[in-house]
Formats: structure tokens, C-alpha cells, sequence
């Protein structure tokens, strides 16, 4: 089985997908943001304010790249898509499934959550409103899309079944 690649906004359930697909179909997964702790020892909130954004997008490159891309699923960090060069290594190398939720259902699924620093600090609406629309072209690149919004994790996992 070739990879997949989940991917989509911050809270749009890309893990808990993983989780469900990797339980159905037998196979691991994986979580891009997981990984990156595990290989810098650090806790993404901490790569953020100590070596910035940039350094963490060539963590995320690099971990995309030293995952193994047969019999696994991925979970990917919300901004992967935001390089070139790793949406056509996803492409390439597995299937691509956007997660697709409401910018509303984002904000209220995040409400609370402090895990985010792209989304630290005031009106969070407006930030998830501006990135969400920044993103949702890179996201539509995938080859396939799959709507979350207000359906259950067991809907999601069937659908990707059916794709794959
Ligand atoms: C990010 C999403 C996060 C994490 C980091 C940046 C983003 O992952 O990689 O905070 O740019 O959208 P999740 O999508 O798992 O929250």
C-alpha cells in the first residue's frame, strides 16, 4: 500500500483519522509533528520561539522525507502544504486526502487549545479566517477531498476506505 498523507487545517482531525485508519487497516502511523519532537527533543511551541517558523518548516521538509512512504499512514502538520516541494513529494510518493473543515467548526474545536502558536494571542477567528484562506488552494491540490465538517470520525475513516 503507498502512503497516505493526511492532510488539512489545525483541528481539522488529520490524527485522529490516522488513529482510526492505522486500527481498520492494520498498518502504523505517523504524525509529522511527533516525529519532529522526537528528533529535535523539542516541543514544537518551544521551535517556534526559539528558532522560528522558517527553522521549524525545514524540520517538517526534512521529517516528510524520512518517513517511510509504504504501508503507513501519515498525519501531517497543518502548514506542510505551505512548500512547494512537499506537496509534489506527497503527490508523488502516496495519496493526498485534504481534510476539509469549516473555518466556524476550526474555532470551536480549538477553543482552549494553547498547543498552536500560529494561533497565540488575540482574535483567534480573524487569524484562522486569514490563514484558512491563505491555505485552502495549496490544500486543494490533494487528490482527494473529504469534508469533516459535523460528520463522525467512523464517516471519514469509511470514505478514505472507499478511496483507497
Ligand atoms: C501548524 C499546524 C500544527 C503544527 C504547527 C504549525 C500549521 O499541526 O505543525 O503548530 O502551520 O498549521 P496540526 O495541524 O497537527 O495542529
Amino acid at each position: 500500500m503507498r502512503a497516505i498523507y493526511l492532510t488539512g487545517f489545525m483541528g481539522s482531525g488529520k490524527t485522529t483519522i490516522a488513529e482510526k485508519l492505522s486500527f481498520e487497516l492494520t498498518v502504523p502511523t505517523i504524525d509529522t509533528d511527533d516525529h519532529i519532537e522526537e528528533v529535535t527533543g523539542k516541543a514544537i511551541p518551544d521551535i517556534f520561539a526559539s528558532e522560528g517558523e522558517e527553522a521549524f518548516r525545514k524540520y517538517e521538509s526534512q521529517s516528510l522525507e524520512s518517513i517511510p512512504n509504504k504501508n503507513i499512514i501519515i498525519s501531517t502538520g497543518g502548514g506542510i502544504i505551505l512548500k512547494e516541494q512537499n506537496r509534489e513529494f506527497m503527490k508523488k510518493h502516496g495519496i493526498v486526502i485534504y481534510l476539509h473543515c469549516d473555518p466556524e467548526e476550526i474555532l470551536k474545536r480549538l477553543e482552549g487549545d494553547s498547543s498552536r502558536p500560529l494561533l497565540k494571542g488575540d482574535n483567534r477567528k480573524a487569524k484562522i479566517e486569514s490563514i484558512f484562506s491563505e491555505r485552502l488552494s495549496l490544500y486543494r491540490e490533494a487528490h482527494f477531498e473529504i469534508d469533516t465538517t459535523n460528520r463522525s470520525v467512523s464517516e471519514i475513516a469509511e470514505e478514505i476506505q472507499d478511496i483507497i
